[in-house]
């Protein structure tokens, strides 16, 4: 079948297709072993050889994601292209996508890179946030945190992931600290922020929407997330919240993903508060670690969906069909491995990393229909 270069049409696309993922972790790998699954061929782009995704690809083009002689390779072996991390440069997609397909598209990606872009269209389609305030200069933190209030977070608005590039600003933080914070998040170069009201919370919760070009949507039940040093520990569905709750996060999921004409699938973290109210933290237009449970409690997994919507294949179904706790195997935690091979109700994923340093995801494990 003839690429539709420039068009961003998803029609079917045939067995033995090339499905291009741009990033080589854990991700990246899951994503291609979804794809190969279906009976597409993979080609992975990322710089180092070591990466995960590189030894389950058929292809693996090693370069960086702004280095031209890569990206032609990939845009000539692929039939559509994907990514699996937001820290891309906005010039390799609009690239890519004047050559081949890319979903999702460089405007969902635009607006989940840059948190004042994603709250401001967070804030225009009606899906609230906690109160927030861009600031652009170090000048103007002091008037944007006493218009929000202390407790506040702030937040770097390009590059933050796992808590790296946030501060939090306590009621005791005083307008010195709050200004050697900003430094610090800085560290010498200029920077854009946000900073916004720390919010009380109940739970932090996800849901995961996928939607192909047709306009179909399925959801994900939201999963109960825990973090741990600003890390995702465990995700849990269902959730402990009311199955009232569960259906609105998956209305607002779909309002997000209609909004965004999106092609693929999309994350979107709420927190709820203890009136039962929600709020959008933010969204990642990829898989996302707290739906790695899908791989083993749905019907169709949250890679697959990916790969569905990207190839112009109908939606899987996202039903869940037992309960699940899915837990991040972290670092050190790759000592446990001999243990959670013992257990039957335990479904074990590691990522093929050989260093396990501190704070790196090694894999993780879902503990099928667990007691609580
Ligand atoms: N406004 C907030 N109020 C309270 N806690 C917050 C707020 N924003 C973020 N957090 C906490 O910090 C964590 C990381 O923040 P997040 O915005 O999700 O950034 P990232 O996941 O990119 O590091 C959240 O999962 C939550 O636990
Ligand atoms: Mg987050």
């Amino acid at each position: 079948m003839a690429k539709q270069a420039g068009s961003n049409s998803f029609a079917p696309l045939p067995v033995g297709s090339v499905v291009g993922i741009l990033g080589g972790g854990q991700l990246g790998r899951m994503m291609a072993i979804a794809a190969n699954r279906l009976g597409f061929i993979t080609a992975v782009l990322s710089p180092r050889p070591e990466d995960p995704a590189a030894s389950v690809a058929h292809h693996h083009i090693c370069n960086a994601f702004d280095d031209k002689t890569g990206l032609a390779k990939l845009a000539e072996l692929s039939d559509v292209v994907t990514y699996e991390l937001e820290q891309l440069p906005a010039d390799t997609l609009r690239w890519l996508m004047a050559r081949v397909p890319v979903a999702p598209d460089l405007r969902i990606l635009e607006i989940a890179q840059d948190r004042v872009r994603e709250k401001t269209f967070l804030s225009s389609i009606g899906i609230s946030t906690a109160t927030w305030s861009a600031v652009e200069r170090k000048e103007e933190l002091l008037v944007a945190l006493s218009r929000i209030g202390r407790p506040a977070v702030l937040k770097v608005a390009y590059g933050g992931y796992d808590g790296k590039g946030q501060a939090m600003l306590e009621q005791t933080t005083t307008d010195a600290e709050a200004l050697a914070a900003w430094d610090h998040l800085a560290d010498g170069a200029d920077m854009t922020a946000i900073v916004e009201e720390k919010l009380d919370f109940e739970y932090e919760l996800s849901v995961i929407v996928g939607r192909s070009a047709d306009g179909n949507k399925v959801a994900y039940d939201p999963a109960f997330n825990i973090h741990k040093n600003h890390i995702l520990d465990t995700s849990e569905v269902p959730g402990p919240f009311t199955p009232m709750v569960a259906e609105r996060a998956k209305a607002i999921g779909f309002k997000l993903a209609e909004a965004l004409e999106l092609v693929g699938i999309i994350c979107l973290e709420l927190f709820l508060l203890p009136s039962g109210e929600l709020r959008a933290n933010e969204i990642a237009p990829r898989p996302h670690n707290s739906g790695h449970w899908t791989l083993d409690a749905a019907h169709t997994d949250q890679f697959e969906q990916l790969v569905r919507a990207a190839c112009g294949l109908p939606l899987g179904s996202p039903t869940r069909f037992i309960d699940a706790v899915m837990q991040n195997i972290i670092g050190e935690d790759m000592a446990k491995v001999p243990d959670y091979l013992k257990i039957p109700n335990v479904k074990l994923h590691l990522y093929g990393k050989r260093d396990a340093r501190p704070g790196r995801k090694m894999g993780h494990v879902t503990f099928l229909k667990p007691s609580r």
